[in-house]
């Protein structure tokens, strides 16, 4: 159930002939003391409309920072960020928040989940910020369904495994139908069994939905659920 209503809107603004994403020669350097660390030294490349991308690399690479920066939450020091052909680096607080709210979902390693609200209404918060089509409720649980987790509406939290709860993450970040899912290494609270049922999840939905998924991760077996992967080593790209 709602998977034709997702499937219709995924992508659907995005105009023909450019790409998901674009990043532009990136850079992040940070001042620490009277020195200055150079996080990200120069990243480029592009993302297609829905492609399931690995960002792989060790930890301390810049894979979090480089998230950071494409899903708008940080700007670059240089560089330039195009979601759908239009530079986001370029936008204001509140042209971000937009674009934020509309076509990006972000998923993070430690779930984020509200702890006192239950499943159904975590996953219902995203739509009472901006416009959205339907009622909150009736959405929310056709998102909680497709993640398999439809007899878990009421449970909070602290009443869900680590897997369900990713899950609830996820329904969260696809409740608002945008084209793009970001995953800052959405398996690594997770057993292996669980982190390869969130992994299969994210394939189904996206051959379902034509979402794009870009999702950070240290560990090679998980960048292999993947279509394609970006390799980071020391804040430069990596053949
Ligand atoms: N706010 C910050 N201040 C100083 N150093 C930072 C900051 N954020 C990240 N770093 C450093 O930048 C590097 C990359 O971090 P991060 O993007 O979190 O890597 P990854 O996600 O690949 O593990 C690390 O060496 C980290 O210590
Ligand atoms: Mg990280």
């Amino acid at each position: 159930m709602g998977t034709e209503t997702i499937s219709s809107r995924a992508g659907a603004e995005s105009v023909r002939g450019t790409y998901a994403l674009e990043a532009i020669d990136v850079t992040k350097s940070l001042p620490l003391g009277r020195e200055r660390i150079d996080i990200l030294k120069g990243i480029s490349f592009t993302i297609n409309h829905g492609e399931f991308v690995a960002i792989v690399g060790p930890s301390g690479s810049g894979k979090s920072t480089l998230l950071g920066i494409i899903a708008g939450l940080d700007v670059p020091s240089t560089g330039k960020v195009l979601i759908d052909g239009v530079d986001i680096t370029k936008m204001s607080e509140g042209q971000l928040a937009s674009v934020r709210n509309s076509k990006i979902g972000m998923v993070y390693q430690a779930f984020n989940l509200i702890p006192t609200l239950t499943a159904q209404e975590n996953v219902e918060a995203p739509l009472y910020v901006g416009k959205h089509d339907g009622r909150p409720s009736e959405r929310a649980k056709a998102m909680l369904d497709l993640v398999g987790l439809g007899h878990r509406l009421r449970n909070r939290p602290n009443q869900l495994s680590g897997g369900e709860q990713q899950r609830v993450a996820i329904a969260r970040a696809l409740v608002t139908r945008p084209a793009m899912v970001i995953m800052d290494e959405p398996t690594g609270n997770l057993d292996k069994a669980n982190g390869d049922r969130v992994l299969e999840m994210i394939r189904d939905l996206q051959s379902q939905t034509g979402t794009t998924f870009i999702i950070a991760t240290h560990d090679p077996n998980v960048a292999q659920a993947a279509q394609r992967s970006i390799r980071i080593v020391d804040g430069r790209i990596a053949i």
